[in-house]
């Protein structure tokens, strides 16, 4: 492979990007119609049944960059605005406003081609009358050609011709007394690189329509990383592939991308892919990016709920308490007496309502106590290594109506029956408070503020 990479910093500065507004937009969609952008867009065709300047708001203010040589992750629920994100860089589509660098190039306005940037689809197309080997090698023949400085002299071009016809005089004969240029010996190595390590080296003589779903997602992935592009792209690339593969994959891509050192967006929508992926993970919502950290600073402080309760699975639990006094918080079943920590900042929240988050293993079995968490058990998942169960907490007359159930995960050598009663206290050093009405995550004093 190339010794000289080109890694790159992509850098988006305030993007926007909007649609028009397609009839049940704006019921539909939460962030749709954003008014002050209706202008950008009036150059839009609009439908019939569009009524007049509407347009639907898919991505605001993304401002972020993803360093040289980075593996970012994208993560967010469906219809949030990952892929859109992604085919902008990739030129697929135009920005409603803001622009995207790659280094010190803004490349807003370069066609696709010019950008430099290899991208692997949610679904993904291969040659499907060429082998596997030329699939792979297809692009990279390509990107060579396009990065020779000489390309256009009529020496190099001379060169070509020859050494075409020699191949293709050549193409009959077993394969060792075939003609094979300095060019495509690189490509050869390049592509058995690659395919070792996707672990398709088996399957370089068929056809894509000899292979399963499976092996033709890694042609694809393998054809993207042969043509060693300034950016990588990838659109949940590993979705057709079965849990196992999935998890072998995984940690291939990664791999490669750390031997390429190349510049890496990937947007999946499950955070355990992003999580053991990602140098850093951007979490999207609704066209916004909510946080960006380390896969461990995302878990550890989310920012706001949303992001609390996305990364981590199962996901955490949510309890409404009152603050008492600046360390004490009621619940109609329990009362938590904080750490020092929280002492100053609760002091402005006294006698409010607060969101209290508590991850499923940082509750442990306990007994009956006003300081502990009395439950019944609905149900219980043995997965071997570890047992969650789904708890309902005991009501009483203080509380209106039945709160959310809640999960804990357990030893699994513990013995534990359905309407069985069991107490759980609260590890208090691992807390998590929002505020109801902005969601935003309330931070202890000791904590440095959070990431983005
Ligand atoms: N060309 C288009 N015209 C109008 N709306 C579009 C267009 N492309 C995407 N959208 C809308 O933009 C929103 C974001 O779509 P996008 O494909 O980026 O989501 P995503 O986060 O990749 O979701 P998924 O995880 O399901 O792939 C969706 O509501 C989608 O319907
Ligand atoms: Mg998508």
């Amino acid at each position: 492979m190339d010794t000289d990479v080109v890694v790159a910093q992509v850098i988006f500065e305030d993007v926007y990007k909007s649609f028009p507004a397609r009839k049940g937009d704006r019921t539909a969609n939460p962030t749709s119609v954003d008014p002050s952008l209706s202008s950008t867009t009036s150059t839009q065709p609009k439908s019939k049944d569009d009524t007049k300047s509407d347009t639907v708001t898919i991505l605001r203010h993304i401002n972020f960059s993803v360093e040289d040589g980075e593996f970012m992750v994208l993560v967010g629920p469906s219809g949030c605005g990952k892929s859109t994100l992604l085919r902008l860089i990739a030129g697929l589509e135009d920005l409603t406003g803001g622009s995207i660098r790659i280094g010190d190039r803004k490349i807003n306005h370069l066609p696709p081609k010019a950008r430099d940037i290899a991208m692997v689809f949610q679904s993904y197309a291969l040659y499907p009358h060429m082998s596997v080997y030329n699939n792979l090698a297809f692009g990279l023949r390509r990107t060579q050609s396009q990065r020779d400085p000489k390309r256009h002299s009529i020496s190099a071009s001379l060169r070509r011709k020859l050494e075409s016809g020699l191949v293709s005089a050549t193409r009959i004969l077993p394969k060792p007394f075939r003609y094979r240029s300095k060019r495509e010996k690189l490509i050869e190595q390049t592509v058995h690189q690659v395919a070792e390590i996707l672990q398709i080296e088996t399957l370089l003589d068929r056809l894509p329509k000899q292979l399963s779903g499976g092996q033709k997602q890694r042609v694809a992935l393998g054809r993207a990383m042969a043509r060693d592009p300034q950016v990588f792209l990838m659109d949940e690339p590993l979705s057709n592939l079965d849990a196992k593969l999935r998890t072998q994959t995984r940690a291939q891509i990664v791999k490669l991308q750390r031997q390429l050192g190349t510049t890496t967006v990937y947007v999946t929508h499950d955070q355990t892919e992003a999580m053991t992926m990602g140098d850093r993970i951007a979490v999207m919502n609704a066209g916004q990016i909510q946080q960006i950290a380390s896969p461990l600073e995302l878990y550890n402080q989310p920012i706001n709920r949303f992001v609390a309760q996305f990364i981590g699975s199962p996901p955490m639990n949510f309890i409404s308490v009152q603050v008492r006094s600046s360390r004490s918080l009621q619940h109609p079943q329990f009362t938590l007496t904080l750490p020092e920590v929280w002492e100053m900042v609760l002091q402005n929240y006294q006698g409010q309502t607060l969101t209290l988050g508590i991850r499923p293993e940082h509750l442990d079995l306990a007994s009956p106590n006003s300081s502990n968490i009395p439950t019944q058990v609905e149900l219980v998942e043995a997965l071997g290594h570890e047992t969650y169960l789904s708890l309902q907490l005991t009501q009483n007359s203080q509380m209106a109506h039945a709160p959310a159930p809640l999960i804990a995960r357990i030893n699994p050598y513990q013995q534990v029956s359905l309407g069985e009663q069991l107490w759980f206290s609260v590890q208090l050093d691992k807390i998590h408070l929002f505020d109801q009405q902005t969601e935003a995550a309330i931070r202890p004093s000791h904590l440095p503020a959070p990431t983005h």
